[in-house]
């Protein structure tokens, strides 16, 4: 037999049914949904679609020509009308849309209504800048309400929208803006960070030198300052809105005309621009936010954590809830100010029910420990997501235990910029979890593990791939489809395939390990790096691990663990010791780091990744690649310097 494309160790046997009391009042209870999408997945998307409004019904479900998909063909929709008019129509103008917190404490409520009029608004002012159906408008903003509006303002009148995180460079802009020859910008004069103001409108300013294409530049004043104003280039959004026409009406979309790019920002290579279309996006980022989080609009209070520059943020906290009439809250700034508990305080003061947030947030939150979250009332939370890496089984546990007081679901969702909405998840009414298992494909999804040769692995590890085009998929590269097909579509015949790694168990779930260029080979075993983080998680006294291959003359590849221990422990020889013999018992002696350097960070892209590329670097004693998409670069520097002097065991 083969040598198994990615190696099985790790083994987690708690197993979570949803609670009787929750399944009672949940959305989805049985496996009805799964079963009608079983036999039919155009029509059980075409079901989906329905519930949105279609001012021109589609003809056609589906045109597949590999790898290029269209849905709902030759139907009309507009997604601003879908996720204000008609609840505003259907007299829910006085639902609140967004209770939005600003870092400093400030807050403002805006409705269903105020959120149509502000749309409407900034929609004539992009009109009267000369913005018109096929442009793009850049947007490089803090988190604050103006961001979703500037989102849906584009929306509304058939521009699409490409939104830069605003923790970006001014080059990372200006090569975002360049690529789509953007016409106008929506920018800020800064946000806040941290209890200080941070500005934004110098770097746009370095961007746009740079970037020709750009008439005008509309600038929401956030941090009271005043940035230099070009004339007749620069405006603020106040003076603008002031005088805007309150009224503008939906265009009609073809449902595939380009609703945005967003780009993914490669460690490497140039950053895609990401595609994504109107109808078949609409769709599923609707659907899976209704069931993957069994939303009850009326009373739910939903909160995703994540920032609007990201695509969590774009179907998490605009689209999917928006379509879906939801009240969700936004806050701006980081999760430790003034204090290491303002999200407790958060969801205590709005009664937050669902919350949805990544790993990475959640082993900070482990590592500072539980007084945080004990002092206050959580007890309104029902429904816990995670997104964004794999979450280790003991994370889970903590998040389930000292978030969701042991009884609130956790949804582990599988997704990425590219696939637009969730793809592997369990429905919190109907699957019972696993630890650290993402579970299985949602209804009308169908994801396969398979190895090297592309055949279908039923039990153990191997290459994640999707076999059937589904409605929020990307339709392509910005300008590149060449790099599509390349990138996504020839690894493996009529199979999507976009770098991860999973495994598969007796029970069918689906588990993921990582990207799979971060896959070690150890004595010719090829080890996934998530196994082993999960491994060093599970011990009682660490917070957050990343692990690396790094060369090696004996095995060809050794095992380098950086860990970051919960407050209160001591790193130490000794509690190294202990920790690879943790390893070593949990998931086998192949697994044991040869070396443990122990940190209090991790070196992490700004969306909250590990970067194991970087710790590699470490590891192999190697001059630092690109650093640009880290979060923090003091971070290497303190690794590097314990890293010297790390013991080894031979
Ligand atoms: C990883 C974020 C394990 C994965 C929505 C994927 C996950 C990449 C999970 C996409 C999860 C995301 N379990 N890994 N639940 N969710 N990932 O484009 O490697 O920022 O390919 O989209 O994050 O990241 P992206």
């Amino acid at each position: 037999m083969a040598e198994p494309t990615i190696e099985d160790y790790y083994l987690e046997e708690r197993s979570f049914p949803p609670p009787p009391e929750f399944a009672e009042t949940a959305l989805v209870r049985d496996r009805s949904l799964y079963d009608q999408a079983e036999k039919d997945y155009q029509a059980f998307w075409a079901d989906q679609a329905a519930a949105l409004t279609w001012t021109k019904p589609w003809d056609t479900v589906l045109e597949w020509d590999l790898p290029f998909a269209k849905w709902f063909v030759g139907g009309q929709l507009n997604v601003s009308y879908n996720c204000l008019d008609r609840h505003v129509e259907a007299g829910r103008g006085d639902r609140v849309a967004y209770h939005w917190e600003g870092e400093p404490g400030d807050s403002r409520t805006l409705t269903y209504a105020d959120l149509l009029d502000q749309v409407q608004r900034f929609a004539n002012v992009l009109k009267g800048l000369g913005v018109t159906k096929g442009d793009t408008v850049a947007i490089y903003m803090p988190m604050v309400p103006e961001l979703p509006v500037a989102m849906l303002a584009c929306a509304r009148i058939g521009a699409a929208h490409s939104v830069v995180f605003g923790g970006f460079s001014s080059d990372a802009l200006r090569g975002r803006i360049n690529d789509a020859s953007c016409k106008v910008l929506v920018t800020a004069d800064g946000g806040w960070r941290r209890g200080a103001p941070v500005g934004l409108k110098g770097n746009a300013d370095e961007a746009i030198a740079g970037a020709p294409t750009i008439e005008h530049v509309v600038v929401v004043r956030r941090i009271e300052s005043e940035p230099p104003m070009t004339e007749g280039r620069d405006h603020w959004w106040h003076e603008l809105m002031q005088g805007a026409d309150p009224d503008c009406p939906a265009e009609p979309m073809d449902s595939e005309q380009l609703l945005y790019l967003l780009y993914t920002s490669g460690t490497t290579a140039k950053p895609k621009g990401i595609m994504h279309t109107t109808g078949g996006y609409l769709t599923q980022v609707a659907f899976t936010h209704k069931y993957v989080f069994d939303l009850h609009a009326e009373t739910d209070i939903y909160w995703c954590a994540a920032d609007i520059g990201w695509v969590t943020g774009h179907s998490y906290i605009v689209y999917g809830p928006l379509a879906n009439g939801a009240t969700s809250v936004m806050y701006e700034g980081t999760p430790d100010f003034p204090d290491k508990d303002r999200w407790w305080s958060i969801i205590e003061r709005y009664g937050v029910t669902i919350l949805y947030c990544a790993p990475t947030a959640i082993r900070t939150f482990m590592k500072w420990g539980t007084q945080y979250p004990e002092a206050h009332d959580l007890g309104s939370l029902r429904v816990l997501g995670s997104v964004g890496e794999p979450i280790n089984p003991e994370a889970w546990i903590w998040y389930h235990e000292n978030i969701g007081g042991g009884h609130c679901p956790v949804v582990d969702t599988w997704w990425q910029t590219e696939t637009g909405a969730i793809m592997i998840s369990p429905l919190p009414g109907v699957t019972a979890t696993k630890p650290g298992s993402a579970t299985f494909p949602l209804p009308g999804i169908s994801a396969e593990v398979v190895d090297d040769a592309g055949t279908k692995v039923t039990k153990g590890g191997g290459y994640l791939t999707l076999t059937r085009p589904w409605p929020s998929m990307l339709r392509g590269i910005y300008g590149d489809p060449e790099r599509y097909k390349e990138t996504y579509w020839s690894r493996f015949p009529d199979r999507y395939f976009a770098g991860d790694g999973a495994k598969v168990d007796d029970e069918g779930y689906l588990w993921l390990l990582g990207r799979v260029d971060d896959v070690m080979n150890v004595s010719g075993h090829r080890v996934s790096t998530t196994e082993v983080e999960s491994a060093l998680v599970d011990h009682a006294t660490v917070a957050e691990a990343a692990v690396v291959g790094a060369k090696d003359e004996t095995t060809g590849q050794a095992i380098i663990a950086f860990v970051t221990l919960r407050t209160g422990n001591e790193p130490s020889d000794a509690h190294g010791q202990v920790l690879r013999a943790h390893v070593a018992t949990r998931i086998g002696p192949i697994a044991r780091p040869k070396t443990i350097i122990f940190t209090d960070d991790l070196p992490k892209t700004r969306s909250g990744k590990i970067m194991r590329r970087l710790l590699r670097d470490v590891a192999e004693g190697r001059d630092l690649g690109d650093t640009t998409t880290l979060a923090d670069a003091g971070v290497v520097d303190e690794i590097k310097r314990r890293a010297a002097t790390a013991p080894t065991e031979e």
